[in-house]
C-alpha cells in the first residue's frame, strides 16, 4: 500500500488579497479531492527553518475564501540568506532536513518573483516543488495573471474615483501614489478604468515639464483640475539614467565589493526616490498654479476581502497545483493561461521580472482617449 502524499504549502512575500483563496484551493484538492495530507508552514520559509506549522483540515480551510491576508502569514526571508541570531546564514540543509523529517513529498510556495527565486533554488538542492504567482504587481513572468492583482486593481480604481470629487471641487491637481514596485501594471490599469488625466509608470520615465503643459491644457479648456496617477517606482528621466547607470555598474561588477558598492548606490538611489511623489506634486503646483495634494494607496491595496476574479483566479490555480502534485509534475510554477492554466519550468520565471511593454495595448488606449503619460 503506497504511503499517502504529503504536501507542505506555504505563502511568503508581500501579503496580497486572495492568498487564503488560494491555500483553500490547493488544500480542499489535496485533501479532499486526492485525499492527500497537507501541512502547512508559518511565516514564508522561516517557518519550514523554526519548524513552525499549522495543521491544515477541513476545518481550518473552512470560510476563509473570502478572507483577507494569509492564515498562515508570511515573511521576505529567502532560504540561502536568512537571519537568524543576529547572523545571515543559508539554511537551505535545515529545510531540506525538516521537509524529510515531515516525510514531505512535494513543497508549495505562493509568491512574487523572490519567491519563485528561492523556490527554484529549493527544487535545484533536491526537493520537489510546485509555485503559484501572488502579487498585486502583476508582474511575474510567464503567467497571465498574478492572484492579488485585479482586488488591487478595483481599490485603487475605486479610489482615484473618490478622488476626482475633491479635485474637482476644489480645482486641485491629486496625484495618487500607487504600488506596483518596479512595474506599472496597476497604475496603468487603474488610471485608465479611473480616467486618471495623467497616468507615470516606470517603464515610461516621465518629463515634468510635458506633465505641466498637459495640466495647462485642460486649464485653458475649463477643466481645472486633473488626477495624476503616479506609480512608485515611476521616475523622471534624470532619475531612470542614474537608475540605469547603477544597474550596469552591477553587471559589469568585476569583484563582490564592486557588486556591493553599486547596490549600496542603488539603495541610496531608492532611499532618494521615497520623498518623489511629494516632490513632483510641489514642482506640478509652481508649474501650473494650481493647488496640489498627494494620496499615497499604500497598503490598502493589499488589504481586505479578494474580489470575486481573484477568487477565481486563486480557486482555479489552487486546483491545478493538485492536479500537478497527483501527476508527480514538480519544478513548475502554476501559471494561469487564458481560461486555464500551465505549469512554467521554474528556470523559465525565476530572475525575471514582467514589465508593461512599450508597445502594451493598454499604452496606445491610454493615448488614444488623451491621457498623458510623461513623455
Ligand atoms: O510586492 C508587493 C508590494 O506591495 C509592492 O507593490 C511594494 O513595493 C512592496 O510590496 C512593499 O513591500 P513591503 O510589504 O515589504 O513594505
Amino acid at each position: 500500500m503506497a504511503r499517502t502524499k504529503r504536501i507542505g504549502i506555504l505563502t511568503s512575500g508581500g501579503d496580497s488579497p486572495g492568498l487564503n483563496a488560494v491555500i483553500r484551493g490547493v488544500g480542499k484538492t489535496i485533501l479532499g479531492f486526492y485525499g492527500l495530507e497537507i501541512i502547512g508552514f508559518r511565516d514564508g520559509f522561516r517557518g519550514l527553518v523554526e519548524d513552525r506549522r499549522l495543521k491544515l483540515d477541513k476545518s481550518t480551510l473552512s470560510g476563509i475564501l473570502t478572507v483577507g491576508g494569509t492564515i498562515l502569514g508570511t515573511s521576505r526571508d529567502k532560504p540561502h540568506r536568512m537571519l537568524i541570531d543576529g547572523r545571515t546564514r543559508d539554511m537551505t540543509a535545515v529545510i531540506k532536513e525538516n521537509y524529510k523529517k515531515w516525510g514531505l513529498d512535494c513543497l508549495v510556495c505562493l509568491g512574487g518573483g523572490g519567491t519563485q527565486k528561492n523556490a527554484l533554488r529549493l527544487q535545484q538542492a533536491g526537493l520537489n516543488v510546485v509555485t503559484l504567482p501572488k502579487t498585486i504587481d502583476n508582474d511575474v513572468a510567464m503567467t497571465d495573471a498574478t492572484v492579488g492583482f485585479a482586488t488591487a486593481l478595483d481599490i485603487a480604481t475605486e479610489t482615484i474615483d473618490r478622488l476626482h470629487s475633491t479635485a474637482h471641487s476644489h480645482h486641485r491637481i491629486i496625484v495618487a501614489e500607487i504600488m506596483g514596485h518596479r512595474a506599472g501594471w496597476l497604475t496603468l490599469g487603474a488610471g485608465i478604468a479611473g480616467g486618471a488625466d495623467v497616468i507615470l509608470i516606470p517603464e515610461i520615465p516621465y518629463d515634468v515639464a510635458k506633465i505641466a503643459d498637459a495640466i495647462r491644457r485642460r486649464s485653458r479648456h475649463g477643466t481645472n483640475f486633473s488626477i495624476v496617477a503616479v506609480a512608485e517606482g515611476a521616475m523622471s528621466h534624470e532619475d531612470a539614467r542614474a537608475f540605469a547607470l547603477a544597474e550596469g555598474k552591477i553587471e559589469r561588477a568585476k569583484s563582490q565589493e564592486q557588486k556591493r558598492d553599486a547596490k549600496r548606490e542603488i539603495a541610496a538611489l531608492d532611499a532618494r526616490h521615497q520623498g518623489n511623489t511629494l516632490r513632483l506634486a510641489k514642482q506640478l503646483e509652481e508649474l501650473t498654479h494650481l493647488e496640489s495634494r498627494v494620496t499615497i494607496l499604500g497598503y490598502v491595496q493589499r488589504g481586505g476581502t479578494p474580489s470575486p476574479a481573484d477568487r477565481l483566479l486563486a480557486t482555479r490555480l489552487g486546483s491545478a497545483c493538485g492536479d500537478l502534485i497527483h501527476e508527480n509534475v514538480f519544478g513548475v510554477m502554476v501559471a494561469a493561461r487564458g481560461d486555464g492554466t500551465e505549469p512554467v519550468p521554474l528556470e523559465k520565471v525565476a530572475g525575471k521580472r514582467k514589465v508593461v511593454p512599450p508597445n502594451h495595448p493598454w499604452i496606445e488606449t491610454a493615448r488614444h482617449v488623451g491621457t498623458c503619460l510623461g513623455d
